[in-house]
Parts: C-alpha cells; sequence; structure tokens
C-alpha cells in the first residue's frame, strides 16, 4: 500500500509554483510554468523505474550499461488542464505513450463525466501515470482512474500540482493503491470545488479562456 502522498517540494517546484499562483501571471508565462513544473514532477514520479544492464562500447572498453527496463510507460492527461503537464512529462519521457481522457465537471453537482476517452494498447503492461494538474473534490480523478483500471491499468500514479486534503481523503478511499505525487497540499476547498489559495482555474489559466 503506498504512503498517503509524496510531496514534491523542490525549492524550485515552490518557486514555480509561487509564480503560477499570482493571480496577474499572464497564460503564456503560466503554460511555461506548468510545463517546467511537469518536468521536475516527472524526474520524482519516474524514480523507481526498473533498469536493466545492456552491452555497449564506449571510445574506452566495453561495458554493461544500465537502460530502462520494460514497457513504455503510459502518460495520461486528463482533459484540458491535465496537457499543461503532459507536455512537461513528454519533454523527460519523450517515447512514453498517451493517452487521453475527457472528464467533464458539472458545475453543480461536481460530478464528473466522460466525454472522450483515447489510451494505449496493454495498459496492464505499463506503468500508467495520470496528469492532472489540480485534485480538487477527486471526483474527476477518481472517475478517470476507475474507467484506467477497467480498461486494464495495474500500476497507476497521479500527479497533480495542487491538492486539497479533501481531495487526497477521496481518493485513498476510493483508489487506496494509486500512488500519489503533489507539489503542494493546499488549505481547503471553497463552495465551488476550487481549491484555496489555489491558483484558480488551471485550463482557463492555461490556455487564457
Ligand atoms: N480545478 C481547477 O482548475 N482549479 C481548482 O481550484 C479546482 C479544480
Amino acid at each position: 500500500m503506498p504512503d498517503s502522498h509524496t510531496v514534491i517540494d523542490h525549492p524550485l517546484v515552490q518557486h514555480k509554483l509561487s509564480h503560477l499562483r499570482a493571480a496577474d501571471t499572464p497564460p503564456h508565462l503560466f503554460r511555461q510554468l506548468v510545463r517546467e513544473i511537469g518536468q521536475l514532477m516527472a524526474y520524482e514520479v519516474l524514480r523507481d523505474l526498473p533498469l536493466t544492464n545492456t552491452a555497449i562500447e564506449t571510445p574506452l572498453t566495453a561495458m554493461q550499461a544500465p537502460v530502462i527496463d520494460g514497457k513504455k510507460p503510459a502518460l495520461v492527461s486528463i482533459l484540458r488542464a491535465g496537457n499543461g503537464l503532459l507536455d512537461g512529462f513528454l519533454d523527460i519521457v519523450p517515447l512514453a505513450r498517451v493517452g487521453h481522457i475527457g472528464m467533464r465537471r458539472d458545475p453543480d453537482t461536481l460530478q464528473a463525466e466522460e466525454y472522450y476517452l483515447k489510451l494505449p494498447c496493454a495498459l496492464g503492461d505499463r506503468l500508467t501515470i495520470v496528469v492532472d494538474p489540480m485534485l480538487a473534490t477527486a471526483n474527476t480523478a477518481n472517475a478517470a482512474l476507475a474507467r484506467l483500471k477497467a480498461a486494464g491499468a495495474s500500476r497507476i500514479k497521479l500527479s497533480s500540482i495542487l491538492a486539497a486534503p479533501e481531495g487526497i481523503s477521496a481518493l485513498r478511499a476510493a483508489h487506496p493503491d494509486v500512488e500519489l505525487y503533489v507539489g503542494c497540499v493546499d488549505d481547503h476547498l471553497n463552495d465551488h470545488g476550487y481549491i484555496v489559495p489555489g491558483l484558480g482555474d488551471a485550463g482557463d489559466r492555461i490556455y487564457g479562456t
């Protein structure tokens, strides 16, 4: 059973997150910062990738050198804000396979409904990393994770820049097997399901809508 969650609190993540939070950060900079945080998070989320040795020749001698073992990981973006984080992960693991899942959040009930799904094959043989910048109520993430498990995913990590304590509890209750990585755990959710202090609507801020 994984620990409750891992906070990736590297000073660079904290610094970039402060700029993300600032209301006057413009969309082009916001998007760039989400991507850079994705790169830094990917480094940590992928820390336990399995290695195997392969024979290579350096200019001086033959040696057994470590390379990543097994099938390529699957990155699954929860649309649309997940795509911002996905870009950063892909910078670090460009060979990863990519899936997209569209989950719409009903503004009144805050419940999630699926409107799009396209996933890589053989999910059961891959480490599956779900990216969604905001873990708020966890309704969307929980529905997406259930859908991925139904599609065969067995080892899943979820990576979010910001999480609310309520979202972490809800995620843990529904998917105790999923390893959670966050940049910061904020104070609470407001009545509209926004994380406080938060950064606002991640999708709107990434795309300037
Ligand atoms: N989704 C967002 O984009 N922001 C929040 O604060 C909560 C959910």
